[in-house]
């Protein structure tokens, strides 16, 4: 199974175009989303008023050098290994969970455009990492659902409370859940249950794409942005208008000793 194109097969029913097109209206969706929601929550207005105060605050002007080593940096270490999380399970969720999405979704797109379709040789490293891709998303985002959402491993609510804000993680799980079953089924030929979970895993893609404005997927976009951001703000001394770290010891006394701070 784990060497089978599940997009090959579906030729049977649906043209390749067609596919070629949904994975392009995703796309569309994803963009259109985001700079409206950017539009309504005014998170560029802030974003460059905020770059606008810190270029004053600036106490020493980077170089081209000194600005593309530290964009570089914060690209491989804060966005790459989600740095802001700390070291710990959280981290290590997100980081399952995010590279699972990014090869699902890679594979997705190269398996629809190069290897489906008449005549289309198969591809069985593109076929493997499309599952691997849904396996990862489904252990780190799995992992977070039931034990590490902070309303349930702080505040004692139970793993099946849902409320808007879950809608990208659901969607996200969704879609790489039923892709999965989907693409199981298929290679045991049945053919019902695999037109059943065919049409729920296109429908979980049109709620995680369709709900971009609604959702925190855009987090993917401004996450990175704020973290080089922050970093550029640290090399030129406007450290966002923050007071400079206390010249004194760290001293909070044993009771923070006492329990892993998780009261967020
Ligand atoms: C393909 C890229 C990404 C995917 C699929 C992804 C996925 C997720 C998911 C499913 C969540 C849980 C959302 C929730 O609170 O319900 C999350 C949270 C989060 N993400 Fe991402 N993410 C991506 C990229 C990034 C990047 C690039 C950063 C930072 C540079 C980032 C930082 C965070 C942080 C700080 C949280 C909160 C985590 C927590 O509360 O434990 N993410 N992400």
């Amino acid at each position: 199974m784990l060497s089978n194109n599940p997009f090959s097969l579906l030729t049977e029913i649906i043209p390749a175009i067609a596919m070629q097109s949904f994975i392009i209206a995703m796309v569309l969706l994803i963009i259109g989303g985001t700079i409206i929601q950017m539009i309504h929550h005014k998170n560029l207005t802030y974003f460059f008023n905020n770059a606008k105060k810190a270029k004053l605050a600036a106490t020493k002007k980077l170089g081209f050098g000194e600005k593309a080593s530290i964009v570089a940096k914060t690209t491989v270490v804060d966005i790459g290994t989600t740095s802001e999380l700390g070291f710990g399970k959280r981290r290590l969720a997100h980081v399952l969970g995010m590279y699972g999405t990014i090869l699902f979704w890679l594979s997705s797109a190269v398996l629809v455009f190069c290897y489906t379709g008449a005549d289309k040789a198969n591809s069985e490293t593109w076929s493997m990492l499309w599952h691997l891709g849904a396996i990862l998303t489904c252990l780190g985002g799995f992992w977070f659902w039931f034990f590490l959402r902070v309303d349930v491993s702080a505040e004692a609510h139970p793993w099946y409370r849902i409320i808007k804000a879950d809608l990208f993680v659901l969607a996200l799980l969704a879609c790489a859940t039923f892709g999965l079953l989907w693409s199981f089924t298929q290679f045991n030929d049945q053919k019902s249950l695999s037109f059943l979970f065919f049409i729920l895993f296109v429908a979980s893609n049109l709620i995680l794409f369709g709900g971009v404005y609604w959702s925190k997927f855009a987090h993917m976009f401004y996450k990175p942005g704020a973290a080089i951001q922050k970093n550029l703000a640290e090399a030129d001394g406007s450290r966002d208008n923050l007071p400079p770290p206390a010249d004194a010891p760290e001293q909070f006394g044993l009771g923070i000793k006492r329990e892993e701070p998780k009261h967020y």
